[in-house]
């Protein structure tokens, strides 16, 4: 009798135990751990608005946020910079911005835009357009710059539409992926959208390190190549995360409200090659004011920031689902109640305790309009402890 309790006990304690110190995906309870404003609109001499959050961990495990460093107004359109910061300590302290690309005056300027890290080479490569607008300047070209010292210095701008075409593409907002599962295990995937009319997702993909570049996937907006009406099928900012079984899923941005007002969801089996209509779908959980929302998956987990509103950009959210976004737990976490638009996530994925436990979010935030400041988000992912 005595030493079945004492079992008992040990039974109890080894429950205990591992319901305190392990961390399965169930246990997920996401606490916002330490929030930073990288950048404030207007507080700098040459920089009217910062817009249009990246960010990405490194291989030698740093952060760079980047972000559209909009000279004179806040619009799309016009002369910008690409602003820089860098973190060398998981996000506790932050450089001084620098601006690694200047268009000069265009009128028409750069937008971003996709990073995406290539861990075989040790390389962080930065894509944008340049003229998307064809606003007093055609064609409309996709460039790249690249870095090999963890964002210290960056090569001169390269023009990808020698490869691939001058057709407007408009990549992310957000990262592009290195696959890490097959099929195409290393190739380097960037989606992003064309024009409004011309609009749809389109994906350019690297199978030697972003060397050379080639034109995969389009799931093209209906009709295309013309005017849009309400509710077209009109499919356009996006963000790929590459699932545990080699599958990339793409959290879309449903321009036209097509069939509900939150996202659509594409597939691809094939590495970003196709993205077949027999497994496009609209998640309606994921309830949205047409604007470019953040996605990421870590540990087999996938997360999804937006401001979740049907009607306007507000309420910035963290979701997370345990099933490759089939469904969304129901404890949703609110990041900031108030104007909040375009997100993007990452996290670093060395094998160390410590880096399991957090994933790293970049906002649009603001008190009146969420172009006031660009904010940093540091997320436990398992309640502070
Ligand atoms: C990029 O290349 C395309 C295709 O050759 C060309 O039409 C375009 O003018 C180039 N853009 C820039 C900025 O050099
Ligand atoms: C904020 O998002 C949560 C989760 O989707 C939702 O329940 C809530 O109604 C939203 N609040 C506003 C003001 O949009």
């Amino acid at each position: 009798m005595e030493k079945r309790n004492r079992l008992a006990a040990v039974g109890l304690f080894l429950c205990a135990c591992s319901c305190v110190c392990m961390s399965s995906p169930g246990e997920i309870d996401p606490l916002v751990y330490d929030e930073q404003l990288l950048w404030v609109s207007g507080a700098q001499g040459e920089v009217n608005t910062y817009r249009i959050p990246l960010l990405t961990f490194t291989p030698q495990g740093s952060l760079l946020a980047f972000s559209e460093a909009r000279k004179s107004s806040p619009g799309d359109v016009g002369a910008k910079f690409i602003a820089m910061r860098r973190s060398t300590d998981k996000g506790a302290t932050w450089s001084p911005t620098t601006f690694i690309v200047d268009d000069g005056s265009n009128p028409d300027g750069l937008n971003l835009g996709s990073v995406v890290v290539d861990e075989d080479e040790g390389s962080v490569i930065l894509i944008y357009s340049l003229c998307f607008h064809l606003y007093y300047c055609q064609p409309s070209s996709t460039m790249m710059v690249q870095s090999f010292d963890d964002g210290l210095s960056w090569s001169l701008p390269r023009n990808l539409s020698v490869q691939l075409g001058v057709k407007n593409f408009a990549p992310g907002p957000g990262f592009g992926i290195q696959k890490r599962y097959n099929p195409n295990k290393g190739r380097l995937v960037v989606c992003g959208h064309g024009t409004i009319e011309g609009d749809g997702v389109f994906c350019i993909l690297s199978d030697d390190h972003g060397r050379n570049w080639y034109n995969g996937a389009a799931l093209k907006s209906i009709p295309y190549n013309q005017k849009k009406k309400a509710q077209d099928f009109n499919p356009d900012e996006c963000q790929p995360v590459e699932l545990t079984d080699g599958s990339i899923m793409i959290n879309v941005r449903n321009q036209n409200n097509y069939h509900c007002r939150c996202r659509v969801v594409a597939r691809s089996t094939d590495g970003g090659e196709s993205l077949p209509i027999d497994d496009l779908s609209f998640d309606y959980t994921l309830v949205d004011p047409v604007v470019a929302a953040g996605a990421l998956q870590k540990d087999g987990v996938v997360y999804f920031t937006n401001p979740s509103n049907e009607q306007y950009r507000v309420n910035l959210t963290l979701r997370w689902s345990l099933n490759d976004g089939k469904s969304w737990e129901n404890k949703a976490v609110q990041i900031w109640a108030g104007p909040s638009c375009y997100s993007c996530m990452t996290s670093l994925d060395s094998d160390s305790v410590e880096d399991r436990k957090y994933i790293f979010v970049v906002y649009e935030k603001g008190h009146k309009d969420c172009d006031e400041t660009i904010s940093f988000v540091k997320v436990h992912l398992y309640g502070g402890r």
